[in-house]
């Protein structure tokens, strides 16, 4: 088993805020990210894959598919937009990074294994100091 990991980066702007609460409580569960003039991130996206090597290529997965896959379902669904506004898998969803981190994992999973391999794990940067992991458990 070997494994090879992808990053794209996108930026994207979001808040975490429910309709059904005051802003009073908003502010007190989410903090500054309840601001309702939203804010963005720049974030670092790490798809790892995992499987055998290609005994014809050496490779595991050609890394130009796993590129277009990731770009084409997601990056390029949230790079410049809204998340909680624009991007159809986050509808109605609450925009936080785990949250995030789950459905770009469902958007990626049955493309990267029509490839013959299996997805390990997403890794997701909102910031320098805070990431989430998810490995579909
Ligand atoms: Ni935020």
């Amino acid at each position: 088993m070997i494994y090879i990991t992808r990053r794209e980066r996108f930026n994207a702007a979001h808040k975490l805020f429910r309709e059904d609460w005051s802003d009073e409580k908003n502010l007190e569960v989410f903090g500054k990210c309840s601001n309702p003039n939203w804010h963005g991130h720049n974030y670092d996206l790490f798809v790892t894959v995992k499987g055998e090597i290609n005994p014809q290529t050496g490779f595991l997965i050609d890394l130009r598919a796993l590129k277009e896959i990731i770009q084409t379902h997601v990056t390029n669904k949230l790079d410049h937009r809204n998340i909680n506004m624009d991007v159809d898998f986050m509808k109605d969803k609450m925009a936080s990074t785990e949250v995030l981190a789950v459905e770009i994992y469902n958007q990626l999973k049955p493309h990267i294994e029509a490839h013959g391999v299996k997805i390990h794990k997403i890794k997701l940067v909102e910031t320098e100091n805070n990431f989430v992991e998810y490995r579909g458990e």
